[in-house]
């Protein structure tokens, strides 16, 4: 690509993978897609205890484990027959009793405000699905088996880079239950099909060995490397997939990052570029766009960047695909594969969380 200094094809000439990536990020993002299928599969055919129909849907879990619920919430609670809460937190709202069916997620099942919620739920007589590798959640399921299942997701990943694993399931179950549409299970069937075939294209586009000159992700790295990455969702929908894009360059690339999302950013963050902001690193801003945007909001958009300026250092990206599940997935992904390439950029190990470890080990 003409318009990239020579440095920009760092990530086309990298020799020690292995030293680079020792526990191999990049290969569960490559496999991203194989992962989605395996764990739609996985939750078409569990076979849930009880049919009857909650009058709330709830999800906790965070962190990577986190996101899931966040997406669920996003994408189908216009949709679903019931209310879709998201939780990320020790406590789960009063609506999480009786009536309610949890889903409790957490990767290690260890983590301790998801084991908290999930007791608070447990007790409140809510139904309970666990997706875990095992951990403590799944002792704590163990203890209530009448109202509670386990779906064991498969060990091996790092939390962040099982999301498909801890996302799929969960629509799998939400439409068997009939809360999509009467259709259960087809009634996302062709937006899931369609998603799946997006990512395995994107897979190929973004792989490791398709050069900078053609790979949006390398390219996204090497624009925000040496910045300070700002993300902003063009809609509610795009603006879960910035905080995942932020999230991912926290934890892969090392790096402070932050997120905001259409409207709300116009009534606080927009005035909060005036000052300049001495002292902080230049400021990369990579707005999500999607074609599910109204004329307003794209109207709105425009306004903003023009407010902003001309110089500022941003590029967007365009969500793909027709469905909102595709193109939330799509512009998740492309930011999964560019936090992993400015990780390489950063030298720093994309797996390594040394202060979340460090953390919890602390808080015992
Ligand atoms: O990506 C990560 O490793 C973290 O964000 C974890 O997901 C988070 O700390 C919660 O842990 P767990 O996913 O095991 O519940």
């Amino acid at each position: 690509m003409a318009r990239l200094s020579s440095r920009a094809d760092l990530l086309d000439r990298l020799t020690n993978l292995s030293a680079l990536d020792p526990d191999d990020m990049i290969g569960p993002a490559i496999a991203f897609p194989e992962q989605c299928q395996q764990a739609w599969e996985s939750g078409c055919g569990f076979r849930l205890a009880s049919r009857t129909t909650p009058k709330v849907l709830a999800v906790t879990g965070m962190g990577g484990s986190g996101v899931g619920g966040l997406l669920l919430a996003k994408l189908y609670d216009g949709r679903c027959s019931v209310p879709i809460v998201a939780n990320r937190d020790y406590t789960v709202p009063a609506s999480v009793g009786r009536d309610a069916l949890l889903f409790a997620v957490s990767y290690s099942g260890d983590t301790e405000e998801t084991l908290a919620a999930t007791k608070q739920a447990l007790d409140a007589g809510a139904r309970v699905i666990c997706l875990t590798t095992g951990g403590k959640l799944a002792k704590l399921a163990a203890r209530y088996p009448r109202r509670t299942q386990v779906l064991t997701v498969p060990a091996g990943f790092s939390p962040r880079a099982a999301l498909g694993h801890l996302f799929f399931p969960m629509l799998a179950l939400t439409a068997q239950l009939g809360l999509l549409g009467r259709g259960g299970i087809a009634a996302v069937e062709r937006e899931v099909t369609e998603t799946l075939r997006l990512l395995r294209r994107m897979s190929q586009e973004l792989h490791l060995d398709v050069p900078v000159a053609r790979n949006e992700a390398k390219q996204l790295a090497h624009f925000l490397h040496g910045c300070f990455p700002i993300v902003y969702g063009g809609t509610g929908l795009m603006g879960v997939a910035a905080y995942r894009w932020r999230t991912q360059l926290n934890e892969n690339s090392n790096t402070i990052a932050s997120h905001h999302e259409f409207s709300e950013l116009d009534h606080n963050e927009i005035q909060g570029w005036r000052g300049g902001n001495p002292g902080l690193p230049r400021p990369a801003l990579i707005v999500l766009r999607s074609k599910g945007e109204s004329k307003r909001m794209a109207e709105r958009i425009k306004i903003t960047l023009d407010i902003l300026g001309r110089r500022l250092h941003r590029r967007e990206v365009e969500a793909r695909g027709a469905s909102p599940l595709a193109q939330v997935l799509s512009a998740v992904y492309v930011g999964d594969f560019a936090s992993i390439y400015l990780a390489y950029l950063n030298r720093v190990d994309p797996t390594e969380i040394d202060n979340i470890r460090q953390l919890k080990k602390a808080l015992g």
